[in-house]
């Protein structure tokens, strides 16, 4: 297929999705606002405070699995989209600390859980950059890990990674010593196989690095290997993202996750793309083109043979697909994060690292005490909404198993808005299983907002049409 008659196939089902139909009905922000939903409660809206007993009674569970992250803040660039905690141009001492920072974080949790070992299901090492840390501190950041957990049990462990720093020697010796620790999986994030707009979203690589990074990853040979992807960039059109697509299918990835850009922040950092948008908005591309960009991220993966095995995640099959990200959303699995700003779920409560500063995680970690800045115990209502929101937005909700959580059927926990939902084709149910449709999943981040206390919905009401799927009419209070 041509790339216009693609694009224009691509515009032709976006058109059969009638999106106008959602906007009046409120289920689509105005002006093309989007905040995807990564977990429920959203991550930031913990509250401004910790509840004072937020651990009492904190016990680790072995029988319980659970998943692993740890957060590496480190990076060689800041990219002008980033919202993350991240630091850039840090020392080596300062890397250093922080490693000695984040194995206390660790040593500390163990004792609170009254463990020797903690057990991950699967894992992720995220940040920020994990390999921006050298060959030694990379060596020593597993040594830590392997101090605190058994990795005996975990199903996959997934490193991100960002390709100028995989080139090189040292770049081949962080792989190794990855995979010799158990790293399997590879987040490569490439964004855009477009050097024009690789500059101007601040990365310090260029498609020609991400090439050299993608053989020195073969060559040392992981389980599998996928591909970050951006869309909707200042710049970015569909024809510029349609090759970005073709490229990275040509190169034989397992899998892509497309991500459209984030331009609200869903944490305490606000990237300087916020500011962008604010003062030249005409700068980006119309939400019409974003659609048929995103509408195009299926079309090419499915022509690759790739399926969505998670939200927006296209790969060769489940073994490719994140478990990290399967384990705590499908399955529902506590999450337990170690390092600055890094989230938790355990055992219904909700809990966030210090994300302020490197000095101030160290500092509560020198006085010996757990760097949680906010949390909050779970209520019965954010069981049922966390419940059915993080399952609903990947591969469906169980109602029996929603039952046995919450105590009541999906029916009686939401029945306006599922009756909504059903109206516009957004959800259909097959047997035990209530999943989006096509329609649906293509509108998963929007359908998934329905089920939101209005305290923690990212727009204000006026930015939704006051129709029957306007998120807030489902919540007299
Ligand atoms: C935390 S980053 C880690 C990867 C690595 N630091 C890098 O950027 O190459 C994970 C992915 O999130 C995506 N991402 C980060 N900020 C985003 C934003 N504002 N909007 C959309 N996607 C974003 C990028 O595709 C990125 O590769
Ligand atoms: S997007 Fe990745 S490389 Fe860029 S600043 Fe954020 S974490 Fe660092």
């Amino acid at each position: 297929m041509e790339s216009t008659e693609a694009i224009d196939h691509a515009g032709n089902l976006v058109r059969l999705l009638n999106v106008e139909e959602l906007q009046l009905a409120g289920l689509i922000p105005k002006g093309g606002l989007y905040y995807p939903t990564i977990y429920y409660p959203p991550i930031p809206m913990y509250g401004g405070s910790c509840e004072a007993a937020i651990l009492d009674g904190l016990k680790y569970d072995g029988s319980r699995p659970a998943s692993v992250y740890i957060h590496i803040p480190f990076c060689r660039s800041r990219c002008l989209y980033c919202h993350w905690m991240v630091n850039v141009d840090s020392t080596e001492r300062e890397v250093d600390d922080y490693l000695g920072s984040l194995a206390r974080e660790m040593e500390l949790w163990k004792e609170k859980f009254g463990v020797r070992k903690i057990h991950p299901r699967s894992m992720l090492i995220g940040g920020g950059t994990p390999t921006a840390l050298s060959p030694k501190q990379t060596a020593r950041l597993f040594r830590d890990l392997k101090t605190a957990l058994d990795f005996g049990e975990c199903t996959q462990v997934t490193c991100e990674t960002e390709p100028g720093s995989l080139l090189g020697d040292s770049g081949l010796e962080k792989l190794r010593i990855m995979k010799e620790n158990g790293v399997d999986r590879i987040s490569l994030g490439v964004q855009a196989f477009d050097d024009e707009s690789l500059k101007d979203m601040g990365r310090r690589h260029s498609s020609a690095d991400v090439m050299k990074a993608m053989e020195q990853v073969r060559n040392v040979g992981f389980r599998s290997f996928s591909v970050d992807l951006i869309y909707g960039y200042p710049g970015c059109t569909p024809e510029k993202w349609l090759t970005t697509l073709e490229t990275a299918l040509s190169l034989d990835v397992d899998g892509f996750q497309l991500y459209r850009l984030r331009i609200v922040p869903h944490g305490d950092k606000v990237g300087t793309i916020k500011t962008r948008f604010d003062t030249s908005p005409e700068i980006f591309p119309a939400v019409e083109e974003i659609y048929v960009m995103k509408q195009l991220g299926s079309m090419i993966a499915g022509r690759g043979g790739l399926v969505e095995t998670s939200r927006r995640l296209f790969t060769k099959g489940p073994a490719h697909t994140s478990h990290y990200l399967a384990d705590h959303t499908d399955g529902l699995m506590d999450v337990i994060g170690f390092g600055a700003s890094s989230w938790s779920n355990v055992q219904g409560r909700f809990y966030l690292d210090t994300g302020e500063s490197l000095d101030r995680y160290a500092a509560v970690l020198r006085e010996g005490t757990l760097p949680i800045n906010r949390g909050k115990t779970r209520t019965a209502d954010d069981q049922r909404r966390w419940a059915i929101a993080v399952t609903l937005k990947h591969n469906g909700v169980s109602k029996r198993r929603f039952r046995d959580l919450t105590g009541v059927s999906v029916g009686e926990a939401f029945p306006r808005q599922i009756e909504c939902l059903r109206k516009y084709g957004l959800v259909e149910e097959d047997g035990d299983m209530l999943s989006l449709t096509a329609r649906g999943r293509f509108f998963a981040d929007e359908v998934v907002t329905q089920f939101y206390h209005p305290k923690y919905l990212p727009f204000p009401r006026s930015a939704y049409a006051e129709g029957d799927l306007n998120p807030f009419s489902h919540d007299p209070s």
